[in-house]
């Protein structure tokens, strides 16, 4: 079987995987808007899968037929666990396994997983090992280090003897969870290290890039063979459109109503709260006349029908 990673363009531009953000409903909205390369799945926990099954892990491997590109993140310290689940995700149709590392927080940590992983080596090279029997390409996501920038030589060496087949770096240490800029610097000094221990591993760079002019300038400026966008897709849900121009009202909306129609759609398999959807209103009432009025209306809002009443009610553009 062919892996996806060697089928994706250069360089490959990727949606992030983010919590409660890239459930199967927004990644169907952001692939009409305007899709990257390749797509993530929340993070899932294989111990609590392994432990308790689907109710353990809620709705975040819900995938449709049509994501050929989606690749399921998961974490735990647990080989055994993360063997059963990488297998359950074959199963499930998923194309690739992605390892959380680098997760801040408290609960992954306590567990093991996550950023914990940067503190016991032995265990994350236990942990891939375990992924791979999946049959799957298996790939890590991670940060430079604990506690000290200092720290990625060692840790990244160490990730890249394992043979995986793509290493994504978010640019900062645990410690620094998202407050300070993301170490752009480090990139070339990275990808030498890439070169030198693993020049088959894929490196992809992740922190702090807005859209695909921004990633496309860095990949090329330093050879990186893909670039993540997380927090991006938040200020402009257009993020890795090919050509950029300025959405009108409508359109955003349109996007919004997508939203809404997926979440009422997925609702049985996902369970999300109605609340969860309350971050969105944020991604597609922007940038127009009356936005933040509009936006505040919706918070206070309690079902996708109110949403679509206060929103078909609008005076044409
Ligand atoms: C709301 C939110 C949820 C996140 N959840 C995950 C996750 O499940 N797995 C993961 O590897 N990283 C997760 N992250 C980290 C992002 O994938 C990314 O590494 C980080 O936001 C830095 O990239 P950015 O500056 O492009 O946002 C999350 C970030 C945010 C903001």
């Amino acid at each position: 079987m062919k892996s996806i990673w060697t089928e994706l363009p250069r360089p490959i531009l990727a949606l992030a995987p983010m919590e409660a953000v890239t459930d199967v409903v927004f990644r169907h909205v952001i692939e009409k808007a305007a899709p990257p390369d390749l797509y993530f799945t929340e993070f899932t926990n294989a111990t609590g899968w392994a432990h308790a099954g689907d109710k353990a892990i809620g709705g975040r491997l819900v995938r449709t037929d049509d994501e050929t590109k989606l690749i399921a993140q998961l974490w735990g310290s647990d080989p055994t666990a993360m063997a059963e689940l990488a297998i359950h995700c074959k199963d499930l149709g998923y194309v690739g396994i992605d390892i959380n590392m680098g997760c801040p927080d408290a609960s992954a940590i306590k567990g093991g997983g996550g950023a914990q992983m940067i503190r016991t080596p032995e265990v994350a090279a236990e942990i891939i090992k375990a992924a791979k029997t999946s049959g799957l390409p298996v790939s890590v996501k991670t940060r430079l280090g604990y506690s000290f920038v200092d720290e990625w030589r060692g840790w990244l060496t160490h990730i890249l003897k394992q043979n995986i087949v793509a290493l994504t770096i978010h640019l900062r240490t645990k410690k620094e969870m998202s407050k300070v800029p993301a170490h752009h610097e480090l990139i070339p000094d990275i990808k030498s290290l890439r070169d030198e221990i693993a020049p088959e591993t894929l490196l992809l760079i992740n922190g702090d890039v807005e859209d695909r002019a921004h990633a496309e300038h860095i990949a090329n400026e330093t050879g990186v063979d893909g670039v993540m966008i997380g927090r991006g897709i938040f200020h402009n849900p257009y993020a890795f459109e090919q050509a950029p121009r300025l959405h009108s009202r409508s359109e955003l909306l349109r996007l919004l109503g997508l939203q809404l129609d997926l979440y009422d759609q997925y609702h049985e398999l996902t369970k999300r709260p109605f609340d969860t959807l309350k971050r969105f209103f944020k991604i597609y009432v922007r940038d127009f006349d009356g936005a933040s009025s509009l936006r505040d209306q919706l918070m206070h809002t309690h079902s996708t029908d109110e949403v679509r009443a206060i929103i078909d009610a609008l005076p044409a553009e």
